[in-house]
């Protein structure tokens, strides 16, 4: 006769016999993967596992001590909300306007370079996840496929972002190319005079394309999905700079890269020179001060300034983009548009952010956790996730569209207890 225990240990056993093929099915794996990642964490975490250690440190790291890494989330996490009571909440549209074109969501994909490296899928993928929700994407000069692949594979808006190498004539026909695949906005960074010290990738000995070792051979058969996409289709060189002969695509440092073709002279007559070259709108990204902030607008006619620290990776010990917002927003006025970056992981960080004067924010490593932990779909989920906090924050704040925001919302958790 059989126990109750017996009966459910029987009924357990039979549904895990049931689902024993779809666990052996290597995407219902990712699926399974991607319905647990409710948080960016947990999306953080899914991409540790899934590609070699090697790669999450050059997407996870930061410059020397990461004490600007930190600072990007420590600075977020030192605001507090006071939200206003009694608001009707039932309609939240956080939808936003950025340098003309509606977006749905004030989050935009910041460019990254080599995105490929953690998925083959890369930026073309990251760009369709934020156009499914409304938004837009930066491809980066240094990006693993180029301006017209991404623009291939997807039609809504992208900006492009522009190094300027020294090699002005490959910068000239990087910014014709933006303009022929229809970019709305050239994004100059300006953080980037001499690469940051990137200590992880040095310890790791991190180069393009990735150095075999037998640690990276043991890293890469634990992780057997990543290293079939590895050998099978390779996305591991910056694609803009193909064919060059410029060590783009030799196994170097991307340090050594950066430093041989990154122009130390760049200076505001540079951007005097991107200005003649592009007629659309101008956006300056990595500016940390409010003096440089109007300078850029007032000087330069940039339509735009990214408050940016380059999500910690040059400048260590340089300034939050939340903590340097509210000084450049006061600064730049409404005579340009000021947009910010660096640590936004949860819907309420992009409301703070909006509240102390960005009228939209970037991410970059939420949407490259994505790609890592789940390809195309998880990319999507990082959209999603940032997405569904943004309402549920605004509807707790009693803020039903962006424009409710202001600075009364945040409260700075320091001064908390001031007189
Ligand atoms: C893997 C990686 C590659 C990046 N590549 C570029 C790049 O090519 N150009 C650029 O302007 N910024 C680049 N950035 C900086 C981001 O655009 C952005 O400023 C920063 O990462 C935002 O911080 P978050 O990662 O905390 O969202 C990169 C960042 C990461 C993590």
């Amino acid at each position: 006769m059989s126990t109750p225990l017996a009966q459910l240990a029987a009924r357990e056993l039979r549904a895990a016999a049931r689902e024993l093929p779809s666990r052996l099915d290597p995407g219902a794996r990712v699926a399974r993967r991607l319905d647990r990642a409710v948080t960016i964490e947990d999306l953080r975490r899914a991409a540790r596992r899934a590609i070699p250690q090697v790669v999450f440190d050059f997407v996870d790291g930061a410059a020397n001590d990461e004490a600007t890494l930190a600072a990007n989330r420590r600075d977020l996490d030192a605001l507090a909300l006071a939200p206003r009571a009694l608001v009707d909440v039932s309609r939240i549209d956080p939808s936003t306007t950025v340098l003309g074109r509606k977006l749905a969501l004030p989050l935009l994909g910041a460019p990254t370079g080599l995105t490929g490296l953690v998925n083959p899928l890369g930026e073309p993928a990251i760009a369709r996840a934020l156009h499914a929700a409304g938004s837009l994407y930066v491809v980066s000069a240094m990006a693993s496929h180029t301006v017209e692949e991404v623009r291939a594979a997807t039609d809504g808006p992208l900006w492009f972002q522009l190094y300027v190498f020294r090699d002005r004539g490959f910068a000239a026909s990087l910014i014709e190319r933006a303009a022929a695949t229809g970019c709305e906005a050239l994004v100059v960074t300006v953080d980037v005079p001499v690469a940051g010290a990137r200590e992880r990738d040095a310890r790791n000995g991190f180069g393009i394309p990735p150095r075999l070792t037998p640690r990276s051979v043991a890293q890469g058969l634990l992780r057997p999905r990543w290293s079939a996409d590895f050998i099978r289709r390779p996305r591991i060189e910056v694609a803009h700079a193909a064919g060059r002969g410029d060590g783009a695509g030799d196994a170097i440092s991307l340090l050594g890269y950066v430093n041989s073709q990154f122009d130390p002279t760049l200076s505001w007559a540079t951007l005097g020179w991107v200005r003649e070259h592009w007629t659309g709108p101008l956006v300056i990204k990595g500016i940390l001060r409010p003096d440089d902030a109007v300078r850029a607008v007032d000087q330069v006619g940039a339509d735009a300034v990214i408050v940016s620290n380059h999500g910690g990776r040059q400048l260590d010990h340089a300034v939050s983009g939340i903590a340097a917002l509210p000084a450049i927003a006061d600064a730049v006025g409404d005579r340009a548009e000021v947009l910010m970056d660096g640590g936004i992981r949860r819907g309420s960080d992009i409301l703070c952010a909006l509240a102390l004067g960005a009228r939209a924010v970037l991410a970059a490593r939420p949407f490259v956790y994505g790609l890592a932990a789940g390809g195309a779909a998880g990319a999507a989920r990082a959209a999603a996730i940032l997405g569904g906090e943004l309402e549920r924050a605004l509807a707790l704040s009693g803020a039903p569209t962006v424009a409710d925001l202001d600075s009364s919302f945040v409260v700075s958790r320091t001064n908390m207890l001031a007189p």
